[in-house]
């Protein structure tokens, strides 16, 4: 049975899905609000847009969760801390670090403009700037840390590093809601296929999989693609986990049969390229995530 990705119906009062399939955002409401995922700035307009379409009161977004510190996850935050500076960051303790260092800082500003370059749109929005910028973080996030939003609605957060060494999950317990962006595999369009994003450390993924296995969860709502829910949600965990497996196992015994790193990593390459999820990122960045992939799937990171 093929996955049920949903679309940008509110699925609930608690939660509004923002952005586009491609790339998501919620607005998560209690008492007061708060935005998951830090977007991108081409959504800006659309972002803009939406909360007005909804009668979003700004004020009462208390703060936003950046899940990691990936050009996808984080490029419009500089722009929505400037037009709304009460807005509080969280994030992990290592995506805050990078967060305010200068390399990643400066690989995601030009990311950001290269894009909004190619796809012909302004560096700015109503006259506010779209730069990327440091990003001060109010609250580093860990295990078991939590946020009451008031109105019966809680953050609680996880560490799920794996996909990134900064990966931040977080839950609500009330709704059996979990908002992992890319530390657990993507349901592929219109299959029961997964696809595998355990790009910086396989074993670290696996735990972080391992610790979400307990959670009870009723929905999923990824930054990338849609929202699952019911039964697609509650058996999510336990398929990642299988799937995130029996890939090491395939990259392993792959290995064994070609014995040569570089023809297994652009195997892998190229199927991970042929996803319509991939189909924006350039060899060159996709080679260099596999490399990195295969060599901890092996161990040898
Ligand atoms: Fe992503
Ligand atoms: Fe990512």
């Amino acid at each position: 049975m093929a996955f049920i990705t949903q679309d940008l119906d509110c699925i609930s009062d608690h939660i509004l899905p923002l952005g586009s399939r491609n790339i998501r955002m919620y607005l998560v409401r209690g008492e007061s609000f708060a935005l998951l995922g830090g977007g991108v700035p081409w959504m800006v307009q659309r972002l803009e847009t939406q909360l007005d379409e909804h009668g979003i009161d700004r004020s009462r977004i208390r703060c936003l969760v950046i899940s990691h510190v990936h050009h996808d996850h984080c490029g419009a935050v500089p722009y929505l801390l400037r037009r709304y500076p009460h807005l509080e960051v969280i994030a992990s303790d290592y995506g805050a670090h990078l967060l305010s260092k200068s390399g990643p800082v400066e690989l995601i500003g030009s990311l950001n403009r290269k894009t909004l370059e190619a796809m012909n749109l302004p560096g700015e929005y109503k006259g506010m700037s779209l730069d990327f910028e440091p990003i001060p973080v109010s609250l580093r996030a860990g295990d078991g840390d939590s946020l009451d939003l008031g109105g019966g609605i809680t953050l609680r957060f996880y560490s799920t590093p794996g996909h990134s060494r900064c990966s931040l999950s977080t839950y609500i317990p009330e709704l059996r809601a979990l908002f992992p962006a890319d530390a657990l595999p993507f349901p592929e369009p219109g299959s029961d296929k997964l696809t595998v994003t355990a790009s910086h450390d396989y074993d670290d993924y696996v735990r972080s999989l391992e610790k979400l296995l307990l959670l009870p969860i009723e929905l999923i709502g990824y930054e990338h693609g849609g929202m699952i829910t019911g039964e697609d949600a509650a058996m999510m965990i336990p398929k990642s986990l299988a799937a995130t497996l029996q890939q090491r196992r395939r990259i392993r015994d792959r290995y064994d049969e070609l014995k040569d790193l570089d023809r297994l990593v652009d195997e892998l390459a190229g199927k991970y390229q042929s996803l319509e999820l991939y189909s924006m990122v350039s060899s060159d960045v996709m080679r260099a995530t596999m490399h990195r992939m295969v060599r901890s799937a092996l161990g040898m990171v």
